[in-house]
């Protein structure tokens, strides 16, 4: 029995009560009674396709609102909130009441803090956002991007290589969850025997990004987070003794008021880690399955290559890799004519906003020839806007073109399986084949 576990056992507890319980009971009730709101974050059938319950939504408003939180599918509401001061992350808690949030972080184990969890970059406001985000983006610049395009071409055809003659395949397994994965570990240092254990880790901790988890989701969802830090721990000892140009490296050597405590470490390093590789394994199965469906865009690409970074853009719109995230009111502020008191909090659902018929034109038809489809919310916008947005852009062209130019043929084979997240939106499981058989 691991002991380790028997004896957190009261404070996860504790933790997954004030982090879930409570919101999963009061969401839970309103669910049951019917409300929209509640239905999005917490009915299973809307996990498949939300994007009836967005249109729903729409309907009802810029911005509606339930006894306890505010949410909306309206393009310029997401986009106004988002790049607003008046609105902040509130460390990840903020739907909690003030005393419940205090205790929260007095209960929550520092060996098994989440992508959500302060000190993450995705949970605290500036200025301290902006002390850890500047360090971070150093190694993402546009020069620093642009020289990668080579290596993930690389990655990508050593990938499909080795892919030669296997007829049919999970394409989730090995190709788009493998080309994130090594790139994000050639940019952290990561060494290669490392890699399959994150990406299982990664999976099964991308949970946490979504409300209201039953006590057995969370606690198998703390339990990778927990292997994660031990894993961190003993990467960063490997990387000091031994530094290199990686991005682990320049983080563990900052002096004066920019060096980061063990937990800012922590927080800063997985995130990035975990960013890198759970969201563009989605974008690309994405594209996959949406291609599949509509193969005469596909011929279209085969034959207009250039057209590959539009069509990613319109991959991120249709399907958004992450569909929704949270603000709350830091000061009393108004959005489209409606008040927000301090601390009332707000869904922004951006796989809806990508929706929005104002913004674009018929949208739920995907196009890669659309022309304002870059417009999309899918990377967010404002202080958090996506560190990684040019990499992920870049690895899923990179990756798309390769793989139709590998297999011309390549077509889905068999059911896809969703990933069981809610705030991630791609597949589990995607089968394909990449040849055809004719009668
Ligand atoms: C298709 C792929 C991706 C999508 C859809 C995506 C989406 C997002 C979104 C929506 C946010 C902001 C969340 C919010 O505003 O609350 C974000 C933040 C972030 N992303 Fe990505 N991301 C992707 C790929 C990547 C990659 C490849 C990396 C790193 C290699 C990365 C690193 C980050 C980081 C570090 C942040 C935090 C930025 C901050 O808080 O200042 N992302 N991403």
């Amino acid at each position: 029995m691991d002991l380790r576990r028997l004896r957190d056992t009261p404070r996860s507890f504790a933790s997954w009560t004030l982090a879930h319980g409570v919101q999963r009971a009061l969401i839970g009730r309103g669910a049951r009674k019917g409300d929209l709101i509640a239905r999005m974050v917490m009915d299973p059938s809307l996990r498949e396709d939300p994007f009836g319950a967005y249109e729903e939504l729409r309907s009802r408003g810029l911005i509606s609102a339930n006894d306890l939180i505010s949410a909306s599918v309206d393009h310029a509401v997401c986009n106004e909130v988002l790049r607003s001061d008046a609105f902040g992350t509130a460390g990840g808690q903020g739907e909690l009441p003030k005393p419940l949030q205090w205790l929260h972080h007095k209960v929550i184990d520092p060996d098994a803090l989440g992508p959500v969890d302060p000190p993450s970059m995705l949970a605290v406001d500036p200025p301290l956002h902006t002390r850890y985000r500047k360090q971070v983006a150093r190694a993402f610049t546009a020069r620093k991007v642009g020289r990668m395009g080579d290596r993930v071409g690389e990655v990508a055809a050593g990938l499909l290589d080795e892919l030669a003659g296997s007829g049919e395949f999970d394409l989730v397994d090995r190709y788009a969850s493998q080309l994130p994965v090594t790139v994000i570990a050639d940019l952290l240092g990561v060494p290669e025997d490392d890699r399959g254990r994150l990406l299982a880790l990664g999976n099964e901790a991308a949970i946490t990004l979504d409300p209201g988890l039953s006590w057995r989701q969370f606690r198998q969802a703390e339990d990778a987070l927990r292997e994660l830090h031990t894993w961190f721990r003993a990467h960063v000892e490997r990387i000091t003794a031994n530094p290199g140009d990686d991005l682990i490296s320049h983080l563990t050597q900052l002096e004066g008021p920019d060096r980061l405590d063990q937990v800012e470490l922590h927080q800063v390093g997985l995130l990035v880690l975990a960013a890198g590789f759970e969201t563009t394994v989605n974008l690309i199965s994405n594209a996959v399955e949406l291609l599949d469906r509509h193969p005469d865009q596909l011929r279209w690409l085969q034959e207009n290559p250039d057209g590959w970074g539009n069509a990613v853009d319109e991959v991120l719109r249709h399907q958004s890799p992450v569909q929704l995230t949270l603000r709350i009111a830091l000061r009393e502020t108004e959005v489209a004519g409606k008040t927000f008191a301090p601390g009332h909090g707000i869904l922004l659902y951006v796989g809806g906003a990508n929706r929005d018929p104002a913004v674009f034109e018929d949208p739920a038809r995907f196009d890669v020839t659309r022309a304002n489809a870059d417009q999309h919310l899918a990377f967010s916008a404002g202080v958090h806007y996506c560190l990684g947005a040019s990499l992920a852009r870049l690895e899923a062209a990179v990756a798309l073109r390769a793989l139709y130019e590998r297999f011309p043929d390549l077509h889905v084979s068999g059911p896809a399986e969703r990933r069981p997240t809610r705030v991630l939106r791609g597949y589990e499981r995607l089968p394909v084949r990449t040849v055809r058989f004719s009668a």
